[in-house]
């Protein structure tokens, strides 16, 4: 069988990654998916940027729009990130082409699921973006595939990881939030733009996309309540150490009678809950569906090697011929996201 062909575009955190997992991982990929999988061409912004794996024999191709047209590749990786272009067109303009696309980029399925969804749908490729919630928590599996025909009532959880990262070494070692922001960013777990992880958009990207997931409801990042952390001082940490609670951003989505409601915000949560416990860049994502007890998803939730090992996952899939719907179901079975008003749970 011959090899499946993937051309990469961006080259940063997650993507020198990819590149350098599906060169080291070849003969295990290719045993999980019955075929090779090869890297035959990448672009990024800059081509003579140092990026620590041996890109020598792999096409450089001078822009993104050019690569998920080139008819010498089967699956484009969008790993640049952003809502708008160059991702947008480039996703498209492959999809459009009739090829496969894996991505981990959560602002542009949030903003444009809907659409590519329905690019994908028409022209037979997969649209993979396991890594854009939770990074290596297979939590979109889960939901998409792993849950069929039970009812989900709630999901919710820690999906951001430089948040949780700065709240934690806040509270344990006192440092200041800018301190610990800085740190995130080097160990590359913020976005290029760091607002939206403190500012709460991050996760509130991520929420919409497992919301249409669970209930079957269009993706409307739209429709969720968004507060973030960048106000939050060591005292506020401390204060709530005194009460015996510790402080979490949360993304939380609920089918109520009146509709979904979805929405993220820095919560109180005891101390001897399992939630609380989840501390640094992980994630948790707990599922609560009808007539079972509730499923919870931990793991790293950002960085390099943690999100490269779900985009690879993802390519090993598209490899394998599996074609899931992007998703969950097909795009005319998708309702409206009623919004409902916010209530205590
Ligand atoms: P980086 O900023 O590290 O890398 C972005 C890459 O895209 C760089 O190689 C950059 O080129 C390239 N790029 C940016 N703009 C353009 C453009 N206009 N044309 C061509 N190339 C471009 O980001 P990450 O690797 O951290 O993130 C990539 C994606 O993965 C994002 O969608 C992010 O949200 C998502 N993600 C990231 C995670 C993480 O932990 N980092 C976790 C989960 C998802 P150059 O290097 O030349 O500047
Ligand atoms: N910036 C994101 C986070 C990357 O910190 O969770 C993973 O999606």
């Amino acid at each position: 069988v011959a090899p499946l062909k993937v051309g990469i575009a961006g080259l940063g955190t997650v993507g020198a990654e990819v590149v350098r997992l599906i060169e080291t991982q070849a003969r295990v990929l290719a045993g999980r998916s019955g075929r090779g999988i090869r890297v035959v061409a990448v672009t990024a912004r800059s081509k003579a940027k140092k990026r620590g794996v041996d890109l020598r024999g792999i096409e450089w191709v001078r822009d993104p729009m050019a690569l998920a047209t080139h008819p010498g590749i089967d699956c484009f990786v969008e790993l640049m990130g952003g809502a708008g272009d160059p991702a947008l067109s480039a996703v498209e303009a492959a999809l459009n082409a009739g090829k496969s696309v894996v991505t981990a980029n959560k602002a542009l399925l949030a903003k444009h699921g809907l659409k590519l969804a329905k690019a994908a749908e028409k022209h037979g490729g997969a649209l993979n973006f396991e890594a854009a919630v939770g990074a290596a928590i297979p939590v979109i599996k889960t939901l998409r595939e792993g849950l069929a025909g039970t009812g989900v009532t709630r999901v919710y959880g820690i999906l951001n990881g430089t948040c949780n990262y700065i709240l934690t070494r806040m509270e344990q070692e006192g440092l200041s939030f800018a301190e610990c922001l800085k740190d995130a960013q080097r160990l590359g777990y913020a976005e290029a733009n760091p607002s939206f992880d403190v500012d709460g958009h991050d996760t509130a990207q991520k929420l919409a996309i497992l919301a249409s997931l669970a209930f079957g409801t269009k993706v409307a990042q739209s429709a969720v309540y968004v507060e973030g952390i960048s106000s939050i001082a060591p005292e506020d940490l401390r204060a709530a150490d005194d009460l015996g609670y510790r402080l979490k951003l949360l993304g939380v989505a609920v089918r109520t009678a009146k509709g979904i409601e979805q929405r993220v915000h820095p919560t109180m949560v005891p101390k001897s809950s399992s939630i609380a416990q989840v501390m640094g860049v992980t994630n948790a994502v707990t599922i609560d569906g009808e007539g079972i007890p509730p499923i919870t998803l931990v793991g790293p939730g950002a960085g390099g090697a943690a999100t490269a090992s779900a985009v690879v996952a993802d390519i090993a899939d598209v490899a394998r011929g599996i074609r899931a719907n992007p998703f969950g179901r097909p795009i005319s079975h998708l309702r409206d996201t009623k919004k409902a008003p916010m209530e205590r749970h």
